[in-house]
């Protein structure tokens, strides 16, 4: 299935982000001219700059920025301008601080980071808008503009938002949506611990309480709230740039963030999608006590073919060239000579056509001094822009990608109502994290491309029916518009998988009073007798399955067959429950429905894998180790097969075909070898 969208690049380009205002302009002509020189056509700036257009309110200033873009034009360099509303400046906040966001117990954020104001002050409105319409209506009209970058990392630093201006909008919003205060009650579930509402006054967003717990129902609407504040944020200016932007040019925003309905945002705001790559995190930063680090930077991957569903072609708007690190965060490595060039090669391979770094030169002040860019501090040429000059001929070599679809063997099903209960109740949360993070491992490791795709208004079933098997692990919120849509692909041909606690909510969070899969058990004939997490005592708990052992996770449905199309494939192997059906499927029309009562590990994944027919689709043609991603764009018949090799070893793999190496340009086949890192594109026609 894939995705409208309005702009796409027609060739593989190479970008960097500059700040012209953070360097002497005595540097600005070399540094254009070093760009060009090793292959960077586009620069992005602007997205910080708000008091150099404005140093005062209601002053403007455009001459910093007019003397780069002379000099860019100069230099036949492309510019993609950002609007600069991520920091908002000191003059506003100190006059305004009605536009700051805050903590939860109302204390202001004050200046000194980025991203500190609310979405919803009427006074930031206005003072961002006039900024906006100022900077578009200079500077829309420029040859050398090609796009529009809206704000900076939407929902980036704080997806939390607690000022006056959001608890009155919340208000609002919450009156717009239940219209009566007994059904706000109804839906908050406001009986439980005496927490009716006689007015709309009493309405507030989750305020700080004992042990910080929030009324959850509550806060799926907050997160809801937050979602539609960012992107009428996002409309506000991209409906400003729509009337100045050049013919052609395009309106993005690098994200992607959470509490933000993303898909929502790019139908409504956006003509392509960019999203900002930095696999180093996977290194230092986030890495959680205790996770698996088996995949590490190949964990990006995750992010890319979540950002692919939001867009299909897509641009990488931040691509890491350093070692990632602020001044107040842990140091993480370099990357490695090879790494640069491998995870350029994982965001093009993901579908990326533009690939932008993350920063030309590193900053010698402020916060993100050790947040490295592809120059260091010294600005001489170093091993990175040699790096980055060898990606620009890789690119060359594989032009003719931009604009390929990614093929993939079968799609994860995801939707905001589950993400955001998710991540308020610990439960789904759990089973959710757990499942969708081995699902990706299992794809990854045995080689079989997948996609993501949301369960939104727009999709319907027919747009499904490509995808073999839809996995849709833990859907606990279940509209009957997802049942619709799930039924009719399942009635077309398709086979869907389900996990456990599926259909147990309403779209408020609410348990529903029935047994689950709730209202999809029309579809799956069956139902779930009792439920349990697996304590320590409980390891090992699998089911069998066509005579072998397969795990069954961290949470058990018991299962019962419920219809005359149901058919018990695999019983519980242990614990009280053994001999208790783990999994059912039901036909339905020309298609099936795998009920599974566990949640996902690497290890049943590939047994789903195998049982649907869908593992390793490329076998016959390529053979892999485990170290190395496969992922295929296609165009006009032709197959581009990219291998990735993350490992710090030297791997072997098989051509069991003849293929074209796109680098070599000569036909190839049996054993190579890919160094550290290295990467490879063969060309299958
Ligand atoms: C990104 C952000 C950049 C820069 C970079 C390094 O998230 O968009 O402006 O801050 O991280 O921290």
């Amino acid at each position: 299935m894939r995705r409208k969208q309005k702009f796409c690049w027609d060739r593989l380009t190479l970008g960097v982000c500059y700040y012209p205002e953070h360097w002497s302009p005595d540097l600005w002509p070399d540094d254009l001219r070093r760009m060009k020189e090793n292959g960077i056509e586009t620069v992005r700036v602007a997205e910080f700059a708000w008091s150099i257009f404005e140093p005062e309110e209601g002053r403007f200033s455009f001459d910093l920025f007019d003397r780069f873009l002379d000099l860019a034009q100069q230099e036949n360099m492309k510019v993609i301008f950002g609007t600069p509303t991520a920091v908002p400046p000191v003059w506003l906040t100190e006059k305004y601080p009605e536009v700051l966001n805050s903590r939860k117990d109302g204390v202001l954020f004050r200046h000194g980071m980025r991203r500190h104001y609310n979405y919803n002050s009427g006074t930031l409105h206005r003072l961002a808008s006039r900024i906006v319409e100022k900077v578009a209506e200079h500077y829309g009209r420029r040859p050398c503009l090609v796009g529009w970058q809206i704000d900076n990392e939407l929902n980036c630093e704080i997806n939390e938002f607690y000022s006056e201006s959001d608890h009155l909008e919340f208000r609002n919003f919450v009156m717009e949506k239940y219209k009566s205060l007994d059904r706000l009650n109804e839906a908050w579930g406001n009986v439980f611990w005496n927490q009716t509402l006689n007015s709309w006054d009493q309405v507030f967003l989750p305020r700080p309480t004992i042990n910080d717990m929030a009324n959850p129902h509550v806060m799926l609407d907050f997160k809801r709230f937050i979602s539609e504040s960012a992107i009428r944020f996002c409309k506000m200016q991209s409906d400003i740039l729509a009337r100045y932007v050049k013919e052609g040019d395009f309106i993005t925003t690098n994200g992607m963030f959470g509490n933000l309905d993303n898909h929502k945002m790019m139908d409504t705001c956006l003509d392509i999608y960019t999203y900002d790559s930095y696999p180093n995190f996977a290194y230092g930063l986030s890495e959680k006590p205790g996770e698996n680090r088996t995949l590490n930077d190949r964990k990006w991957s995750r992010h890319l073919t979540e950002v692919r569903s939001i867009c299909p072609h897509f641009g990488i708007m931040e691509q890491q060239s350093g070692a990632n690190g602020w001044n107040t965060r842990k140091g993480a490595p370099a990357p490695k000579p090879g790494q640069m060039m491998l995870w350029s090669m994982q965001s093009i391979m993901h579908g990326a056509d533009y690939v932008s770094f993350f920063r030309w030169r590193t900053a010698v002040m402020g916060t993100e001094m050790y947040w490295h860019g592809i120059l260091d501090y010294d600005n001489c040429d170093n091993r990175k822009l040699a790096e980055v000059k060898k990606i620009y001929k890789r690119v060359q070599a594989v032009q003719e990608v931009a604009g390929a679809g990614y093929e993939a063997s079968f799609a994860l099903v995801r939707d905001y109502d589950n993400i955001f209960d998710s991540e308020i109740d610990m439960w789904h949360g759990q089973v959710a994290d757990s499942s969708e993070t081995e699902i990706f491992a299992g794809a990854q490791l045995t080689h079989t491309p997948m996609d993501v795709v949301y369960m939104r208004k727009e999709t319907d079933g027919k747009g499904l029916k490509n995808y073999k098997l839809l996995i849709y692990p833990h859907g606990e919120i279940l509209s009957q518009e997802t049942c619709r849509t799930l039924e009719e692909y399942v009635s077309q041909g398709g086979c869907l998988v389900i996990g456990a606690r599926t259909g147990q909510k309403d779209g408020d969070g609410h348990c529903v009073m029935r047994r689950m899969p709730g209202i999809l058990a029309a579809l799956t004939q069956t139902a779930v007798e009792e439920f349990t997490f697996l304590g320590p005592d409980d390891a090992g708990t699998d089911m069998e399955w066509n005579g072998e052992c397969v795990e069954t996770g961290i949470f058990n449905d018991i299962l019962t067959p419920a219809g005359p199309q149901a058919k018990v494939l695999a019983v519980y192997g242990s614990s009280y429950y053994a001999g208790k059906p783990a999994l059912i499927e039901t036909k339905a029309g020309k298609g099936r429905v795998l009920h599974f009562g566990g949640t996902f590990t690497r290890e049943n994944v590939k047994a789903f894998f195998k049982y649907t027919e869908i593992m390793e689709p490329y076998s016959d043609i390529i053979q892999l180790p485990e170290e190395c991603e496969i992922g295929v764009r296609k165009k006009d018949g032709k197959e581009y097969i990219f291998v990735l090799n993350y490992s710090k070893k030297p791997v072997e793999i098989v051509l069991k075909t003849a293929m074209t190496d796109m680098d070599l340009r000569e036909t190839v086949e049996g054993k190579a070898v890919l160094e550290p890192y290295e990467t490879k594109v063969y060309l299958k026609d």
